[in-house]
């Protein structure tokens, strides 16, 4: 047997001791509405948010729901778990879900093939996708029968790709056959203030009269986003906005539960006061673990498997304290060592540093060794520091202010410089 064989063997062994088949925690929800069905496992929470949402959606009118909460904070997986939701129990309604590019320029574009996407049987709606190059749930194939002396040929045409020349009439049209079969087409637009702040304004205005439209709209957004303002006060488009905060502490744990039975279906252990529910975790660790996370699922997710991957390392029986806290020097590294420019590096510093950051803390001498002369130019960058989880928004009302993710051991954590033991299998 090969020394990989070897590893592989013994990594096996580590799990089956934990009880469970892999490492089950995800950094991103699930993109979309397909894999949904994995999330249903381990979603925990948000009852009341939930309600509100499905009361929304009782009405006869069309609604236009703003979900909005920080970075991580469950968004995605909120929207998801509600769509997949009205799709299994609301036969009248078609729930349909996209996450905008990027680059994306308009909505009508996006809320179209989220649409087409969900109309299988619709014809021209899997025409248009395939128009614009993307791929058909069924493929309309335009065969060209020839038949001579002997063969009978089939070839099949290529359609040349191109984008909807009038998006939002597209959009209407279709909206409109959707409307033929169900009472209801709910158009979920996740991501919106991922892209640069003038081209949500831009996108948006023009977006209006699709946003008022027959359809009914779910959008995402950050609570102090400039797209928040814009939906809900400069166009006034919104009509139920559902804020989502931090877990408290017993439902995070519930959460925990959730994950890691989700990778031991056949020993499901789901009572939370019984101790072999957090394995390999003990309670005391799994609460730290918790604490830790400060309800914030993404941050859940990432410690979680971290300290797992920390803990297979040092193939470990149990997550002892001290594992943990091997666990979180781990976390703490591997964060650190995510791809980021010297610029970031030196943003990163500067917060570190300082213990946190904003318009009104960052002194001049701050910025002239950042090489900019205002601190909207480093806001960028504080953004992305936050999207690697290495910062944090700190909840303060008006001025942007940022400070270290709790992912990252604090100064009185940092370990002393000689190399701590136990590092490697
Ligand atoms: N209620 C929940 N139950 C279980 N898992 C959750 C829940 N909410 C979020 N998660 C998980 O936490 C992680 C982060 O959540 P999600 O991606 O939905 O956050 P987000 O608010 O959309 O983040 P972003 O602002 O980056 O778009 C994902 O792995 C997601 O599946
Ligand atoms: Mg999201």
């Amino acid at each position: 047997m090969s020394e990989a064989d070897h590893l592989w063997d013994n990594l096996d062994l580590v799990f089956s001791r934990w009880g469970i088949s892999e490492i089950p925690f995800t950094e991103s929800a699930p993109t979309t509405l397909r894999q949904a069905a994995q999330l249903r496992e381990v979603f925990t929470g948000r009852i009341q948010e939930l309600e509100t949402a499905l009361t929304a959606f009782r009405g006869r009118e069309r609604r236009r729901l703003l979900v909005y909460g920080w970075y991580g904070i469950g968004k995605t997986a909120f929207i998801l778990e509600l769509l997949s939701l009205l799709r299994r129990k609301a036969r009248d309604t078609l729930a349909t879900y996209i996450s905008l590019p990027r680059e994306a320029e308009d909505l009508a574009t996006f809320a179209l093939v989220a649409l087409a996407r969900e109309m299988e049987d619709d014809e021209w709606a899997q025409h248009v996708l395939q128009q614009m190059g993307l791929r058909p749930r069924r493929r309309p194939v335009e065969k060209r029968t020839e038949v001579d002396a002997k063969f009978v040929k089939t070839s099949e045409e290529t359609v040349p790709v191109s984008p909807p020349q009038f998006p939002t009439l597209s959009f209407e049209d279709l909206l409109g056959r959707a409307l033929e079969k169900y009472k209801r087409v709910v158009i979920a637009i996740d991501d919106l203030d991922k892209q640069a702040p003038s081209r949500v304004r831009e996108m948006l205005r023009s977006a209006q009269g699709l946003l008022k439209g027959e359809a009914s709209f779910i959008l995402t957004s950050h609570p102090a986003g400039l797209t928040r303002d814009i939906l809900t006060r400069d166009l006034g488009l919104i009509d139920t906005a559902i804020q989502l905060e931090t877990l408290d502490n017993a439902t995070t744990y519930r959460m925990l539960v959730n994950y890691l039975n989700s990778a031991r279906p056949e020993h499901a252990r789901r009572d939370p006061d019984d101790p072999r529910a957090v394995m390999p975790f003990t309670p005391e660790t799994a609460h730290a673990l918790c604490e830790r996370s400060e309800g914030v699922p993404r941050y859940l997710n990432r410690l979680g498997s971290y300290v797992l991957t920390k803990a297979a390392l040092l193939r470990a029986d149990r997550i002892t304290p001290e594992v943990l806290r091997q666990g979180l020097e781990y976390t703490d590294s591997q964060l650190r060592s995510q791809h980021l420019t010297s610029e970031d590096y030196y943003v990163l510093e500067l917060v570190l540093g300082k213990g946190s950051v904003s318009d009104e803390t960052v002194t001049l001498d701050d910025l002239e060794r950042l090489k900019v002369k205002e601190f909207n130019e480093i806001m960028p960058i504080l953004e992305k520091l936050v999207q690697l989880d290495l910062l944090r928004r700190l909840p303060t009302e008006g001025a942007a202010e940022f400070g270290p993710s709790p992912l990252l051991l604090g100064k009185s954590e940092k370990p002393s410089q000689e190399k701590s033991s136990g590092e490697g299998a």
